[in-house]
């Protein structure tokens, strides 16, 4: 592993601070929604480049939809146009797309989207992107839980066999490892709702930088922030770093 080591499997991302950086240009929020997916390419590109294994942005929560209506049709428009025009570039990558959220609440459009983007690169491993739009974590621990219980009903699953491994086992991002590091850009200190469950033992990075200005540069001061982290995962200092060198001989 080497210097590798300190490079985190998964990445997720809080795109926060559109509406801002187009307000401090007298523009409205939406021009910044517009800048923000440029941001979100490069992003894409430089984690693609590094050997993230899993890149995961939060582009729309479920609590985005409490915001003005025109402002949510903007972002629902935009993501099926960027969908159109992203997703033959992004398969030619190698990048695998997932979609985890409540798509329920989405038009016929977007939905087709998303179902083509999901079966064109199904077979693709280069990294994992996914997409959290209409996401939630409450959400997601619910409609885990909601399984979990029809499941039991069903006599398929035993309740005393409900464990953790269960639990994430029935969660969106079912399958993928927990993210190393989490990157706030906007300069909010707050998780809003994102992944509840699998930050337990993420490295948090907060960030001033406005999501549309993210660049190179705020990835690699991310990446160093958390290559200077120690994991404990509950472990003394000492251990940690016996078991650091020795899963890294
Ligand atoms: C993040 O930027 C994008 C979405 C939530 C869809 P914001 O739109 O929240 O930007 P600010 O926080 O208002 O600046
Ligand atoms: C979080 O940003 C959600 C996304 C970036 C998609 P918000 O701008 O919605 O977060 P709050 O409401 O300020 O906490
Ligand atoms: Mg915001």
């Amino acid at each position: 592993m080497g210097a590798g080591a300190r490079l985190p499997r998964h990445i997720a991302i809080v795109m926060d601070g559109n509406g801002r950086w187009a307000q401090r240009r007298g523009l409205p929020r939406t021009a910044g929604h517009r800048a923000g997916v440029e941001a979100v390419r490069r992003t894409v590109e430089g984690c693609r480049r590094r050997g993230i294994a899993v890149l995961t942005l939060f582009a729309f929560s479920s609590e985005n939809w409490r915001r003005p209506r025109a402002e949510v049709r903007v972002l629902m428009d935009l993501f099926t146009q960027t969908l159109g025009s992203e997703v033959a570039r992004l398969h030619e990558h190698g990048i695998r797309v997932r979609f985890v959220g409540e798509r329920r609440d989405f038009g016929p459009a977007l939905h087709r989207r998303m179902a083509e983007a999901e079966e064109l690169t199904r077979d693709n491993r280069a990294m994992d992107l996914v997409l959290a739009v209409g996401y939630g974590g409450r959400w997601d621990i619910a409609q885990a839980a909601r399984r979990i219980a029809a499941e039991a009903a069903d006599g398929r699953l035993d309740p005393s066999a409900v464990d953790e491994e269960a639990v994430a086992g029935r969660l969106s991002l079912a399958g993928l490892p927990d993210p190393d590091l989490f990157i706030r850009t906007g300069g909010e200190r707050r998780i809003s709702n994102f992944l509840l469950w699998h930050l337990a033992y993420t490295e948090l990075h907060f960030t001033d930088t406005l999501w549309p200005d993210f660049d190179e540069g705020d990835l690699e001061a991310a990446l160093a922030d958390y290559a200077g982290r120690q994991r404990r995962f509950g472990r003394t200092g000492e251990q940690a770093e016996a078991l650091e060198k020795a899963q890294g001989a």
